[in-house]
């Protein structure tokens, strides 16, 4: 079983049980779901493998597929963001085997991505696509047996187009992240709101007055920089589509470069999924003080071992935050060793986002499993429109907002082309 195992502690099971109940109350589509498919039994005797960050709401999810009928095992898709708690109580009170421990080295966390393909998954979930990866490439004698995937992220879709691109991609994978259930709310809302979690809880700054460089403005990076500007930074914007930038303008930033921005910014938040978008060239240009944090998937925004080779000296000086004293004196503060602060330095997003995030996985999971028959071509797959809009009804219903419904005549006059200008 997972290696949490061998501290076992009583507490930590309960502290995990009662924190994924908190986390449930705040899930009702997924409940909703869950209640469905206790009868309707849509995943029965399905072997799902999950790698995904292993979180309270994760564990929600992982409930549903259960209810559902599905044989689950779950590992975690980033080494710094599992809940020990969480895995405690997945493995002790829900019976989830569920491998994974907050902190653990690179080897091993592939080991316990390796684990769950030793399950043999008939289904894959993944965030950030490191589980699909290495069935395609160290357990490609699994890849019969595969029904298809879902991924989560912005990054994993990405890597998933490659796949598909080079021939590489063998199933039918559902990206769950282009759902816009998923990314209006989870990048924009769930991003913006945990990655100021993540950087206050790690510092305590006061952000008001401070100038905050938000670099990528798509979804993630807009919902940061407006969550920034809303506490009373100064922020500014870094991209490089001309659109988005355009955009990011309007929206009253200030756009520039990051040659520009690294020698104006006290904080910096990457959320762009590309490489080295902070260098050395950037750091050495710096404000003494500087705090450097990462909102996207992959270590990588950073280019961390550019600051460790020019730095002086290197010192924990709060939990997740790092002191690199460089040569000109001054010092730069980098969160979470440059893994996404959101689930490093708090708990990721909130639940009641993630409720529409998952929702949208585990009907995109059922819909996979519907059509195991069919055969599907192995390519990138968007979520079905209908599980779009079936997402949102459920969360507005939840939520207790009524919609106004179309009258008879509208409807008519949508469909007709016959009506123009009018006395
Ligand atoms: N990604 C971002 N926030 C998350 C959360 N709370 N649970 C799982 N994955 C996440």
């Amino acid at each position: 079983m997972a290696e949490w195992g061998k501290k076992r502690d009583v507490e930590l099971i309960k502290e995990g049980e009662r924190r994924i109940e908190w986390a449930w109350n705040r899930m009702p589509v997924l409940q909703s779901i869950a209640k469905e498919w206790e009868n309707e039994q849509p995943l029965k005797g399905v072997r799902v493998g999950a790698c995904l960050h292993v979180t309270t709401e994760t564990a929600n999810l992982m409930r549903t597929l259960q209810a559902g009928g599905a044989e689950v095992s779950l590992c975690a898709s980033n080494p710094l963001s599992t809940q020990d708690d969480v895995v405690a109580a997945l493995n002790e009170v829900y019976q989830i085997p569920t491998f994974a421990r907050r902190g653990v080295s690179t080897k091993d966390y592939y080991g316990h991505i390796a684990a769950v393909l030793q399950r043999q998954p008939m289904v894959t979930m993944d965030d950030g696509a490191d589980l699909i990866s290495m069935l395609h490439t160290d357990r490609r004698d699994l890849l019969d047996d595969v029904i298809g995937g879902t991924e989560e992220t912005t990054t994993g879709v990405i890597r998933l187009r490659a796949m598909e691109a080079d021939g590489t991609l063998a199933v039918p994978v559902v990206a769950v992240n282009d759902a816009m259930t998923k990314h209006f709310f989870d990048n924009r809302y769930g991003t913006g709101q945990s990655t100021m979690d993540g950087i206050l809880r790690a510092t305590n700054v006061l952000l008001a007055g401070k100038t905050f460089v938000v670099i990528g403005y798509g979804w993630c990076g807009r919902g940061i920089a407006r969550k920034a500007a809303g506490i009373g930074a100064h922020v500014v914007v870094v991209e490089v589509d001309p659109l988005k930038a355009l955009e990011a303008v309007m929206d009253g930033y200030r756009v520039t470069d990051m040659a520009e921005a690294a020698a104006i910014g006290q904080m910096f938040v990457t959320a762009t999924g590309n490489l080295h978008v902070i260098n050395g060239s950037h750091f050495a240009a710096m404000p003494d003080g500087a705090i450097v944090a990462n909102a996207g998937h992959f270590n990588v925004e950073i280019d961390i071992k550019a600051l460790q080779a020019m730095a002086e000296s290197v010192a924990l000086v709060r939990a997740g935050v790092e002191e690199y004293k460089l040569p000109n004196g001054r010092r730069i503060y980098l969160l979470a060793q440059g893994r996404l602060v959101n689930l490093a330095c708090a708990e990721g997003h909130p639940a009641e986002v993630m409720d529409m995030s998952f929702a949208n996985q585990a009907l995109s999971i059922k819909w996979l499993v519907a059509g195991a028959g069919e055969n599907r071509p192995a390519k990138v797959y968007a979520v079905p429109e209908e599980i779009d809009k079936q997402v949102a009804e459920l969360k507005l219903k939840a939520m207790g907002v009524k919609l106004q419904e179309l009258s008879e005549e509208q409807r008519k006059y949508l469909a007709s082309w016959a009506l123009g200008t009018t006395d």
